[in-house]
Formats: C-alpha cells, structure tokens, sequence
C-alpha cells in the first residue's frame, strides 16, 4: 500500500480518534471500534449495499499469495469458492494512515465493474485484526508466471517452458487496454499506478483481471494531478519517480512496459545494468 503524501484522507486519517460508528445491520457485530473517519463512511456504504462480510461468514483455506501488506488466501464464502486478501493486523498498528489506505482500495474497486478487472464481492473493514477483501478467485498465475513459465526474473527461461504464441500474448495485451480505457474513462477517473505482470491475474482460461488497487485513486475531472512516489519502478513513468505531477497517462506507460515484455518475451531492463531506478531522484524524493 502506498505511503505517499499526496492522498487527500491523510490529513483525516491522521487524526483518526475514537470514532464510533454505527453497525446496525452489519453481520455478526455489535460494537464497533475506533476508526478513520473515511473507512467508517466506507463501511457504511458496504452495511448500505449489502457488501459487509463478517469474519465468521469466512472459511479460510490455504495461502494462495503473499503481498507487501496482505497475505491472499483461498477461502469459502456462502458456498462460493473465493480468494480472500487479509490485510495484516501490523499495518495498522505501525501506519497511521493505513485505514484510510484501506478505504481507498475498497471505495475505488467496490465502484469498478469489467470483464477483465478483478471483480470485488465484499469485504470486512474491523480493523486492526478484521480488515479483507473477498474477490472472485482466480485459478490461473499471474501475467509474468505465465509468460516467463515462473515466479523468477531469470534471463534464461526454465527449462520445458514454452513462450506462449504471439496471438495469444497480443490477446492478453488487449484485455489490460480494455480494462486500462474503462478505468481511465470512469467519473472520476481511476489511476491505477502499479500496473504490472505481478498485478495482472488470468483465470483457468488465460483471460486477465487487472488486479491490486492498493496504489489506486481517483483523479476528478480537470485536475492534473498528483506527486508522489509510488508503484514498482521498472514499470513506473518517470514523471513518478521524479515526483512530478502526474496523471492517469502514467498507467499508459506502465502499460507500454508491459506491452513491449509481452512482444518480446523478455524481461524489461533484463540486458542492461541502466534500469530506471538509476534515473536521477531529485534530493526532495530521498
Ligand atoms: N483473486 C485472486 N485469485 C488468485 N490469486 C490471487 C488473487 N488475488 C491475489 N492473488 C495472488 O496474491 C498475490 C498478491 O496479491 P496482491 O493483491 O497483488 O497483493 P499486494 O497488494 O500485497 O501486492 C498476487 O500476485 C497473486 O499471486
Ligand atoms: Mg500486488
């Protein structure tokens, strides 16, 4: 989850005091902790649209993924097979903004509706101990596993994996455009900011589901945007890096990154010491 200074709820998570919200008619709960102001109007909105999920509605099973804030697991919700990505209980005791951080992966993906973006089912916002997503689960690897045939940015690829054909590489880049234009299109406009082949799941058909908006914000119309340092370098838009205005034109460029690893087959930057993290930071992004 990003930690950049640029999000318009860090002033209101910062001063997150004990605000107790109301729970009427969210599952299983009769008293609600302190929390965010900003995850408290999104839980409201979950209790309102019947998204709240309540964690003894959850059957956990094993670990599917291991993210930088989540640990995702396979779960069973309502006798549906679902992926469950839970939050860790540190990240909110360590990070003051962490809960608005929440609300904004929730609020930008309970709005999203896309036949190649992840689609959201309902989620559980208790935090420290109680804060998860529920998506649908995806059974196929993610878009670098399947084109590089495994988990590691190796220059050889392992030995018996084969590069898929270019048909179907120049397919799966087009499900992302697609997904990419939706977002870009909504009002108002959703960046995604860490487009990557890690961020991009397939299901038991190779189809995509862009995924991860943990970095994601909205961008109302007019506005140029917003600094800060966020997403994965290789893929990030050096206006990022920079820490110079941006918009949802960084997406574009994350997605040329992409586009050029799925033509190729190569890993970015594979051949070359000179990866953009050597792009010279100005002093004020140290
Ligand atoms: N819905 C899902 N179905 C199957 N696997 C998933 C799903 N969501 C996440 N994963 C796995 O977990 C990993 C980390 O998930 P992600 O949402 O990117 O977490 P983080 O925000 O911590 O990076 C993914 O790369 C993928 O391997
Ligand atoms: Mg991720």
């Amino acid at each position: 989850m990003s930690t950049s200074n640029d999000d318009k709820h860090d002033d209101e998570a910062e001063a997150a005091t004990a605000v107790v919200d109301d729970v009427e008619g969210e599952p299983g709960l009769t008293e609600a902790p302190p929390c965010d102001p900003y995850l408290a109007a999104t839980r409201g909105l979950a209790v309102q649209h019947g998204w709240s999920v309540a964690p003894d509605e959850i059957e956990l099973h094993e670990l599917i993924g291991r993210g930088t804030t989540a640990d995702i697991h396979r779960a069973t919700w309502r006798g549906l097979d679902v992926a469950v990505k839970w939050m860790r209980p540190e990240l909110f005791l360590s990070n003051a903004s962490a809960e608005a951080f929440f609300a904004q992966e929730l609020d930008v993906l309970s709005r999203q509706r896309h036949p190649h973006v992840l689609r959201l089912m309902g989620a559980c916002l208790r935090p420290p101990e109680s804060c998860f997503l529920v998506t649908e689960l995806l059974s196929g690897a993610t878009l670098g596993e399947w084109l590089h045939g495994g988990k590691e940015r190796r220059r050889e690829r392992p030995p018996g994996s084969v590069l898929p054909s270019l048909a179907e590489r120049v397919s799966r880049a087009l499900e992302i455009a697609l997904a990419m234009r939706y977002l870009h299109e909504q009002t108002p406009r959703v960046l995604h900011r860490d487009l990557k082949p890690s961020n991009v799941l397939l299901d038991g058909d190779s189809r995509v589901r862009v995924s991860d908006f943990g970095h994601a914000r909205f961008l109302p119309d007019g506005t140029e945007a917003l600094t800060g340092e966020t997403g994965t370098y290789v893929y990030m838009a050096p206006e990022v890096i920079r820490c110079e205005p941006y918009t949802e034109k960084c997406d574009v460029y994350s997605f040329g990154v992409i586009l050029n690893e799925l033509l190729t087959g190569e890993h970015p930057y594979i051949d070359t010491s000179y990866g953009p993290s050597k792009v010279r930071l100005p002093s004020s992004c140290l």
